[in-house]
């Protein structure tokens, strides 16, 4: 990458210049913003000289003398008060267009130091709605593994599947007293939450009434929705005990919904290694709670076993204390009920021994949405207080607004999960294809729309900065023009419909010489596809990838309409088959580090 080995040179002149870079200043090389004065620059000279109170323009001079990059640039230059720029010369551009070519890699470099990282994405609920976070989760989780796998990291993949809880009693009473039989058939996920819908609203107590306020129903009916309570939890705790009955309809959830699941994944090209859902780790919780207790790092507080602050942090990063009236209070963590039973975060623990011991997991990411940021705060403290030093990150993200910028509803009206998004984008984008007629057979078409509907989707998403909420728009994701999925495919289509035409006549060579300017343009992009994947991983932000691929696409355009292709000859036409195929080759792996497949032809 120009900007790492730029960086490092720079940090060489630095030292040679017997310039020592005080701590928390690194001779950090960018990509310029305005690029009259070059592709590449540092302010480096400027800050140091700031700190010094020195003049920056002799500072610069003096690193300069030592700043050996001749093999990259045609010129550095010394601007204003004191700014390094680095301007790329045409052959290194041209060296590192042929490694785009023909490397596997296509251009970018491995990390140097490859960690285990497990990834922690998707993770729906068994029988509960899903909802959009799904959606969220399982687009961006996909892309990081993909992204982290393609630059040299160990990454496993896990699909922490919420396949225990109490939603199981109410699931259980509405299978005996209430399943529809077919409907399960054609629709599992949809039959078992209208069962658990049904049997919750009917435990309610209350209801809301025409001021929107909630008020108590009447007392019969109070009685009723009590006992119903009752009876579920009853349901609940046989399972718990192992009751050969409620396991069995617990484990016949579990595999229709994950049969439906992985159909899903599947036509959306998403795979994990592991489904260890939160059932898996049930003979864990007693005694990791146990080790808690008699380690001291949990207690007992109203016979609920908890995690409360040990006064290590300041307040205001201490997740075990919130404030109240403005004092602060404790906020423990419940590891073991009053009742004995554990939840969430228990579970999380358990899973992250698990992922540490068995896996060696260096870095653990949990792609979830921002409501569960204290959720993860809580059980991270508490891991590390159990020595766990394992990097833990939460990637979190917003919510997905309706084009109305309300809730996200289904043309029916309904909450919207991954499943029904993902039929409607199928749907659309395969009507989208039989307007086209181009000789396409239906299992080409089939194709097409599969790419198109699965790839659109996933681009609105990826395309976002994650922790803003968005607006989902069918027509807009679904447009041929603008920021999309469609327009990407088709820069790629059109790239493959050159070589097509060519055929064996491509018959492309190393011959490479980079003059006009839209050249320059075009290769300057394609070279900084490298640095886009690593910013990628930098703030676990895909929108980055996205952004750069769309003004790649952008200046394949410019570059088609200022230079002619077919019509020129020899080592001209080469250089510019070359830069085809060198855009061929980064929309397709850029795409494809997105979750997106591309199609040669649409
Ligand atoms: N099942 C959870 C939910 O739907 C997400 C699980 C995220 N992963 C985790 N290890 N807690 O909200």
């Amino acid at each position: 990458m120009f900007r790492s080995i730029l960086t490092s040179r720079l940090q060489a002149a630095f030292a040679a210049a017997g310039i020592a870079l005080p701590e928390g200043l690194d001779a950090a090389v960018a990509l310029a913003a305005d690029t009259r004065f070059g592709d590449y620059q540092s302010n480096a000279p400027m800050i140091l000289a700031k700190q010094l109170k020195t003049n920056p323009r002799a500072l610069a001079t003096q690193v300069v003398e030592k700043l050996d990059v001749s093999d990259l640039c045609e010129k550095v230059a010394i601007d204003g008060p004191g700014f390094l720029n680095f301007r790329i010369s045409p052959v290194a551009l041209a060296a590192k267009l042929l490694a785009i070519v023909s490397e596997s890699s296509v251009g970018v470099d491995a990390v140097a130091d490859p960690r285990t990282i497990v990834v922690d994405f998707s993770a729906p609920n068994i029988a509960k709605p899903m909802h959009v976070g799904h959606i969220r989760s399982t687009f961006i989780g996909d892309s990081l593994a993909r992204v982290a796998r393609f630059v040299g990291h160990k990454v496993i993949t896990d699909n922490h599947v919420g396949d225990w809880g109490t939603q199981f009693g109410m699931i259980i009473h509405g299978w005996k007293t209430q399943l529809n039989r077919e409907a399960l058939k054609a629709d599992p996920i949809h039959e078992l939450v209208r069962v658990y819908k049904a049997v919750n609203a009917a435990t309610k107590t209350t209801r809301e009434n025409e001021n929107g306020n909630e008020v108590p129903l009447e007392p019969e009916a109070v009685a009723k929705a009590q006992e119903l309570r009752e009876t579920c939890k009853g349901e609940l705790v046989r399972l718990q005990s192992g009751d050969a009955e409620n396991l069995g309809i617990w484990k016949e959830c579990v595999r229709l919904t994950l049969e439906q699941l992985e159909r899903v994944y599947s036509t959306l090209d998403i795979k994990f290694d592991h489904y260890l859902g939160e059932s898996f780790f049930n003979d864990a919780l007693a005694p990791l709670v146990d080790d808690m207790l008699a380690k001291g790092i949990a207690s007992i507080s109203q016979g609920a076993a908890v995690v409360m602050s040990d006064g290590s942090v300041k307040p205001e990063q201490d997740p075990f204390l919130t404030q109240k009236d403005g004092e602060w209070v404790p906020a423990p963590c419940i590891i073991r009920k009053g009742d004995g039973g554990f939840g969430y975060a228990t579970t999380d623990l358990a899973t992250i021994d698990y992922r540490v011991n068995e896996w060696q997991a260096d870095e653990i990411w949990y792609v979830v949405g921002v409501p569960q940021q204290l959720h993860f705060r809580q059980v991270f403290a508490a891991a590390q207080r159990r020595g766990v030093n394992t990097k833990m990150i939460h990637i979190a993200f917003g919510s997905i607004l309706g084009p109305d910028g309300k809730m996200f509803k289904t043309r029916s009206g309904e909450t919207v999960g991954l499943l029904e998004v993902i039929d409607e984008a199928m749907e659309r984008a395969r009507a989208a294809v039989n307007e086209k007629e181009q000789g396409f057979s239906d299992a080409e078409k089939d194709e097409i729309a599969q790419i198109i509907g699965g790839g659109s989707v996933k681009y609105a998403e990826l395309s976002q900065n994650r922790l803003t909420d968005y607006k989902f728009s069918w027509d807009k994701m679904l447009s041929l023009q603008g920021n999309t999925a469609p327009y990407l495919i088709n820069a790629y289509v059109r790239t493959r419909s050159i070589f097509r035409k060519l055929g064996d006549a491509a018959n492309l060579t190393s011959d490479c010489n980079l003059t006009e300017p839209a050249e320059i343009a075009l290769a300057m992009k394609l070279a900084q596809f490298a640095e886009a994947v690593h910013d990628v991983l930098a703030d676990h932000r895909p929108n980055t990838l996205a952004n750069y691929l769309y003004e790649l696409a952008n200046t394949y355009h410019s570059f088609y309409e200022a230079c002619h292709v077919l019509n020129s000859e020899g080592v001209v036409r080469n250089t510019r088959l070359l830069l085809c195929e060198g855009t061929s080759r980064v929309l397709k792996q850029g795409l494809g580090l997105l979750g997106i497949k591309t199609t040669e032809r649409m």
